[in-house]
């Protein structure tokens, strides 16, 4: 979704904002714009359609200085991408100038009333009320200008605003989208999420929800609407700019992919201690003492929910409902004894994560989180919080987001075992190394997709995990190589799918789950009966497939159940060479953002 950045200090604040925008260019956009001060308080803006390599042209023919400015990447929702439609975006007099991120629900009220105030609009969008209320509200007071404004605003937002009377301040404020502000010497910046801010410093400051901020060179203050000042902890940032860099990797997708056996190890290693198993205070006792637990999340995140509700009901007999956030939101919730809510979110800012949690909150329904960005807005409002330690995740597609996801929620069902966790628990330790076996031998994934990436119908198909990582296989290879691919459970298939299946489809079969290995064998006869190319993934040492499958992609043998870790990173290779082999930009898949911060 849209990217801010805002910059005041002793620097030239164009290079900086441009810079900034570069490391928001994995949420997604299709156009981009910078405002700068100038000395003379002029406003200067330069916006245009289309990629970060128009803007930086816009600017080197027609260069802006100053020390203040706000940059933003838009990904269109109210109006067409275009020149105008971009932000920042103006009042008339063209001396504030705003970035948003979110969506303005009842722009069209304030429009209307507006026009009726003789304001011209330039753009279709709903951003640009924010610029005309805050001129509307303006008498020589910014903040008050920007608090009165907020006061009228529905929806979501994250904003930044300057204004050509105060070149030396900029004012910032959000409500469900997410804003932090850097700290650094004789400077302060301001972006939506951490990557641009770490060239610059790793002290941060996350706002939290109609939270105002006025930020100059030298000095950040924050109030609430009322205008009385709030406290806002600085946080260091453990994670370095190596891990939001490429490092030589063609993508960070292929590079992502590649830290999954370092992720695993952190986050095995945050939950192994000595004294065994370790949650964070509360966490042991809320889910010893759950008797129902309810999974939600979105895409990918519902993925690893799904796969988890597998594992917990097997090791632990306690019942697992997994329910996507964007339905689980609207539908009526029967509340049951001993329920526990577990929300999955890699950002922890996916909105119909956080409109369920809020409204389970409301319920009275015990919460925790399980995501991988600290100080999110998921992790501030659930009551408890698990993070995975996978480090940033660029590339839209998640990868090691999802098995750092999958590893914590196999903790949580060998804390809850009854019995073998001694078993489960070795099996976990192994994943790490497991999963670099599979990655030294990638090469065996990358030559079949070069074989397969014309193929314009893919079926991933498997029985109980292995059905869950079909799905997230499915996910994954549309996403990135655009190639339409369906996902289902294999016991499906004469209930419908085989109908498509013919010569020119291939079919991917997850086989890991042992008692299940001759069903799976029928269903890939079948496939191969209509003339359809099979791929099967199965662990080493297993030979009932040598006869039915055209190819066979071995794992290192694990838990059945922890399969998925595994499987899942050839699933993720295959799309990722496929998308490069149809010349597509894996980490920047179109009509996609990274965090879906709107419903
Ligand atoms: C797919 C993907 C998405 C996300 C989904 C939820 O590769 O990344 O499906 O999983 O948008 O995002 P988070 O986990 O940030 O809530």
């Amino acid at each position: 979704m849209c990217g801010i950045v805002g910059y005041i200090g002793d620097k030239n604040a164009s290079p900086i904002l441009l810079e900034a925008l570069r490391k928001l260019e994995y949420r997604g956009y299709d156009s981009a714009g910078i405002a700068v001060i100038s000395a003379k308080k002029k406003l200067l803006v330069r916006k245009i359609k289309g990629r970060l390599s128009n803007l930086d042209l816009l600017v080197q023919q027609n260069p802006v200085e100053g020390n203040c400015g706000i940059g933003h990447t838009r990904w269109a929702t109210h109006g067409e991408p275009s020149d105008l439609n971009s932000h920042p975006h103006t009042d008339v007099s063209q001396s504030i100038a705003v970035v948003h991120n979110g969506i303005i629900e009842n722009h069209a009220q304030l429009r209307s009333w507006l026009e009726r105030h003789q304001v011209s609009f330039a753009s279709q969008t709903d951003s640009e009320v924010i610029a005309h209320l805050i001129d509307f509200h303006y008498n020589g007071d910014l903040l008050l200008a920007v608090r009165e404004t907020i006061k009228r605003l529905e929806g979501s937002y994250a904003i930044a605003v300057v204004c050509s009377e105060h070149p030396q301040m900029m004012v910032v404020a959000r409500k469900d989208s997410p804003l932090v502000i850097g700290r650094c010497e004789h400077a302060n910046l301001v972006a939506s999420d951490v990557p641009p801010l770490l060239s610059h410093t790793r002290d941060v400051q996350y706002l939290e929800d109609l939270d105002v901020a006025v930020i100059t060179s030298e000095d950040v203050q924050i109030y609430n609407l009322d205008g009385e000042r709030l406290e806002r902890e600085v946080q260091h940032i453990e994670w370095d700019m190596e891990a939001a860099e490429k490092c030589g990797f063609e993508h960070f997708m292929l590079k992502e992919i590649c830290e999954q056996p370092k992720a695993l190890k952190d986050t095995l290693r945050a939950r192994f201690k000595e004294e065994g198993l370790v949650f964070p205070q509360g966490v042991e006792a809320l889910l010893k003492g759950a008797k129902h637990l309810l999974i939600t999340g979105c895409g990918t995140a519902y993925h690893a929910g799904m796969v988890a509700s597998y594992v917990i009901e097997q090791v632990a007999s306690i019942p697992v409902e997994v329910v996507i956030a964007s339905e689980l939101r609207y539908r009526p919730l029967i509340k049951k004894e001993g329920e526990v809510c577990l929300l999955i979110s890699q950002s922890g800012e996916t909105a119909d994560t956080i409109a369920t949690l809020r409204m389970l909150k409301e319920l009275g329904i015990p919460t925790l989180a399980l995501t991988n960005v600290i100080g999110c807005t998921i992790s501030r409002e659930a009551d408890w919080t698990i993070y995975t330690q996978a480090g940033p995740e660029i590339a839209v597609a998640s990868t090691k987001a999802f098995t750092t996801q999958l590893l914590c929620l196999f903790t949580i069902a060998a804390l809850l075992a009854k019995q073998d966790s001694a078993a489960l628990l070795q099996a976990l330790e192994n994943l790490p190394s497991q999963a670099q076996l599979l990655l030294d031998r990638q090469e065996d994934i990358q030559r079949f997709a070069a074989s397969q990436f014309n193929k314009t119908k893919v079926f991933f198909m498997g029985r109980l995990v292995d059905f869950a990582i079909s799905l997230e296989s499915a996910l994954k290879l549309k996403e990135i190589s655009y190639t339409h691919s369906e996902a289902f459970a294999a016991g499906e298939l004469k209930h419908g799918p085989i109908a498509l299946v013919d010569t020119s489809t291939l079919v991917v079969a997850l086989c890991t789950q042992p008692t299940l290995y001759a069903k799976m064998d029928s269903n890939i006869k079948e496939v191969k009966a209509r003339g359809a190319t099979a791929l099967v993934i199965t662990f080493e040492h297993v030979h009932t497939f040598d006869d039915t499958a055209d190819t066979i992609i071995r794992l290192p043998q694990t838990h059945p159940l922890f399969s998925p870790v595994l499987s899942v990173i050839v699933s993720q290779l295959y799309a990722y060479y496929c998308s490069v082999l149809k010349g597509n930009d894996p980490d920047k898949p179109r009509n996609l953002a990274k965090s879906v911060t709107v419903e």
